[in-house]
């Protein structure tokens, strides 16, 4: 059955969406079927981006870090998982249906906007649907008088395990990883060197039947996290929390991102999940507005706790320091890898002199950037088209290069300026006779000759050394 396509897109996103497309990062799911409702397929060089951020991320996360560890658990666990952790209880969302058009929203967002309440749990949106009910409007096609009351579903997606129908089980998707590392926790701590405070790191995907507004690949069901389970000592959970809320929010500035995007949301004491004692947001300015990047949750002991009496396995820790067992608590910074590839592209997106001689540029930082150098022979006869080719081997060994011979140089720029390549290099007649070339900067546009040697160098200072030197 063909799906709504990604015409659902906001406003504010349809140029950014646009070039996505154009240009290889992000294309609609299943699109040759009509598409699948916020679905989206990463292309060659958004699956570049994607990798250039986790690699960023495990690096600074993991291996900078002497006190973490990193991990890759299973997306199907065992169903007693979601017990413990609450996720079967109270993952929910309160949703009402239009009974005309079929069309299915949050009951809590849906009064939310109209200035009906704040934060309303199931009993009070059921109270406001009973209130107003004929003249509650359906968002999608405005008929009166035809919204169900709103009712929980549980957000995470069922399917079945098992080599015959009679003995299969059911068992979930993981609607977030940081479960795999809890329930690893003894296994870590019996197979490795780690002493509390230490911390397990995750990236993988995760799962949740989610209503989806038209935000592009800020919220969708099928999505990427990076976790990160920080266990430490109970009493010393705010120093640690308030470690990584700076650590994270200088990772983001040193990934590009623009300080005046960022902000940090402190949760209310009633806004806090039943698991946390204090929980901040790392907001960006999404071209929607702002919204949740980041969340940093200090998250007692629920979890261990819940999973060491359902499983009836000992999860405590002995600190031989201290000489005593406990419980550690556990501070989580947990982050969409999708989330912050939207945040990076919406930072990076610039259009320059709008106009017959506009420009429009993904300022990436050059770590990010898909493709960090475009090789362009002038032309593919008189040996030039062999030269470049022979640079193109030569820097391919150290990164992704793109090789480009047809068009116009101009054209060529425009196109590699769309795709955020930091440097352009091209090969000319100077070259044959001088073995100089012409190296562009992305950002300034300036352009300096220097030797065909010296090219692999200036490329790996300015790309990967920490200053990149280069205003972005
Ligand atoms: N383990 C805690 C946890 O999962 P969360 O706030 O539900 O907390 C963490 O999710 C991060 O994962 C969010 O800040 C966001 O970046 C990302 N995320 C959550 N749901 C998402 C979705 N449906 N689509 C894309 N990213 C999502």
């Amino acid at each position: 059955m063909a799906q709504k396509k990604a015409k659902n897109i906001a406003e504010p996103l349809k140029d950014l969406v646009a070039l996505c497309k154009r240009r290889g990062f992000i294309f609609p799911g299943s699109d040759i079927y009509g598409g699948l409702t916020a679905t989206f397929d990463y292309g060659p060089y958004g699956t570049e981006l994607l990798r250039n951020i986790k690699n960023e991320w495990w690096k600074t996360f993991v291996h900078q870090r002497e006190d973490v560890v990193g991990l890759d658990s299973s997306i199907m666990l065992h169903p007693d998982v979601w017990k413990a952790s609450g996720h079967i209880a109270s993952f929910n969302d309160p949703l009402m249906d239009c009974k005309q058009c079929k069309s299915r929203f949050r009951a809590d967002s849906y009064f939310e906007e109209r200035g009906m309440g704040e934060g309303l749990d199931l009993a009070a949106t059921v109270e406001l649907h009973n209130k107003h009910q004929t003249e509650l409007a359906c968002p999608d096609c405005g008929t009166r008088g035809q919204l169900t009351a709103p009712r929980q579903f549980n957000l995470m997606f069922k399917t079945r395990m098992g080599a015959t129908a009679e003995r299969d089980i059911e068992v979930f998707l993981r609607p977030e990883t940081a479960q795999g590392i809890f329930i690893n926790f003894r296994n870590v701590t019996d197979s490795c060197r780690v002493k509390i405070p230490f911390g397990i790191a995750q990236i993988g995907k995760s799962f949740r039947n989610e209503i989806i507004a038209r935000q592009f690949v800020f919220r969708t069901r099928e999505f990427e996290q990076m976790e990160l389970e920080y266990f430490c000592q109970p009493g010393t959970q705010e120093q640690h929390f308030s470690h990584w809320l700076d650590y994270c929010m200088q990772w983001l500035k040193d990934m590009g991102l623009r300080t005046e995007n960022l902000r940090i949301r402190h949760h209310e004491k009633e806004e806090l999940s039943h698991y946390s004692d204090a929980t901040a947001d790392i907001e960006y300015q999404y071209p929607f507005g702002w919204g949740e990047l980041w969340g940093i949750a200090s998250r007692t002991n629920f979890d261990l706790n819940a999973h060491q009496s359902l499983s009836g396995k000992n999860l405590d820790y002995f600190d031989a320091e201290k000489n005593e067992r406990y419980l550690p608590y556990v501070v989580e910074p947990a982050l969409g890898v999708n989330r912050l590839l939207l945040a990076i592209l919406s930072d990076a997106y610039v259009v320059e002199n709008p106009g017959a001689e506009q420009r429009t540029v993904l300022k990436l930082h050059p770590r990010l950037a898909p493709v960090k150098a475009a090789i362009f022979p002038l032309q593919k006869k008189d040996g030039l088209g062999e030269i470049a080719r022979k640079l193109y081997l030569e820097l391919a060994d150290f990164f992704p290069v793109d090789f480009d011979q047809t068009g116009s140089i101009g054209k060529r720029y425009y196109r590699q300026d769309e795709l955020g390549t930091p440097y352009c290099i091209t090969i000319d007649y100077e070259t044959r006779d001088d073995e100089t070339v012409t190296v562009r900067d992305r950002n300034t546009t300036e352009q300096q000759r220097m030797p065909l040697s010296a090219v692999k160098h200036f490329l790996l200072e300015k790309i990967f050394s920490r200053d990149t030197g280069i205003s972005l």
